[in-house]
């Protein structure tokens, strides 16, 4: 893929976030999504890439855009798989809650993990950790190689998990071995990705979250040099269904657990990232005498190279929000006087 596609793809994420930071705090999870969606595929349309969309926002049935299976881009090569997550953190958005993100990966047709939207067991780590964290180990042996690698006592280790009653049994594990927990409430491929830098305050991610967010994840630590496996989880009534659809998807063995390098299979892959809200990732859009500011992270794993780019936008000359569909949605939000 060209070096520039990434400033592209920048340029594309930094859309939804501008669209969706609209509704910080307003309470409405939907219209925050959809804004998010509509300006991300209003944007695709400018890029120089022949793209189909293989993680996105469900399927063509229920999804008007964005959907598993979309062409996105202007239909010249080259040939890109693309993962979408317009908005990472609906919840996050409509509660004002820090930590979401506009997100997309991109890596050569054929290459990224055609996975359903269900549940997936998740381990993610940074760069001094890598090959020292295995899905199957217990907690406790992974927790030690991690405290080992990184040169922390286990009581300086923080492990970051999901807030949700399916977890008790892992916190609990992580409780007894010395860790420190970070409970989040939402939105796991941030924290993922921060493990990988110095000082991020989190050292491992643990636990089910969104498949979607798990390929995605792998994308950027690969990026990163970090680490990062998991395994399908098929959940409760759909488990039936959500099998029969990773058989269609190609998964025949759906309690693989896959590696980095299965979930994304290319040495050339991009992520990008806008932060919508806060987080030590990336700062949320603010606004600023009619400017509108953005924190991008893009990377190029050819490369290596990772970029933070603060954009200032000028709501009034940007051709984005000229456009009709992107325009009603702000129109209808504009009523200050
Ligand atoms: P949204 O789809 O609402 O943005 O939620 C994202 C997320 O929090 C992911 O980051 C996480 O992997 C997943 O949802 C967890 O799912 P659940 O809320 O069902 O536990």
């Amino acid at each position: 893929m060209e070096r520039e596609l990434a400033l592209e793809f920048a340029r594309v994420t930094e859309a939804a976030a501008l669209a969706s930071a609209r509704w910080v705090g307003r309470g409405d999870k939907e219209a925050a999504d959809d804004a998010a969606v509509t300006a991300m595929r209003v944007m695709f349309d400018t890029v120089s890439v022949d793209g189909v969309v293989v993680i996105g926002e469900g399927e063509m049935d229920e999804a008007p855009m964005l959907y598993i299976g979309e062409r996105v881009g202007n239909g010249i090569p080259p040939e890109v798989d693309i993962a979408v997550d317009p908005l990472e953190g609906t919840n996050l958005v409509a509660k004002g809650l820090t930590g979401a993100i506009a997100v997309l990966a991109a890596a050569p047709r054929g290459s990224l993990l055609h996975a359903p939207d269900m549940y997936m067991d998740k381990i993610a780590v940074g760069p001094e950790c890598k090959g020292r964290v295995y899905l199957e180990a217990s907690v406790k042996e992974n927790l030690r190689e991690v405290a080992r690698a990184l040169g922390k006592l286990m009581s300086e280790v923080t492990v970051v998990i999901l807030d949700r009653a399916r977890h008790q049994e892992i916190i609990e594990k992580v409780r007894s071995a010395g860790a420190r927990i970070k409970l989040i409430t939402d939105g796991d491929v941030s924290p993922a990705v921060a493990a990988a830098y110095d000082n991020s305050g989190v050292d491992i991610l643990m636990g089910i979250g969104g498949a979607p967010e798990g390929v995605i994840t792998a994308v950027a630590l690969k990026c990163l040099g970090g680490d990062f496996q998991a395994r399908l989880y098929p959940e409760g009534e759909e488990a039936e269904e959500e099998i029969r659809r990773c058989h269609e998807m190609g998964i025949s063995n759906v309690n693989k657990i896959f590696t980095i390098d299965e979930l994304a299979r290319s040495d050339d892959v991009i992520f990008a990232a806008t932060g919508i809200t806060d987080s030590f990732l990336l700062k949320g859009v603010r606004y600023n005498k009619r400017r509108s500011i953005t924190q991008t992270l893009v990377m190029r794993s050819k490369s290596g190279t990772i970029r933070h780019i603060e954009a200032t936008h000028h709501p009034d000359k940007k051709p984005l929000f000229k456009d009709e569909r992107i325009k009603i949605k702000l129109d209808q939000q504009q009523s200050v006087d």
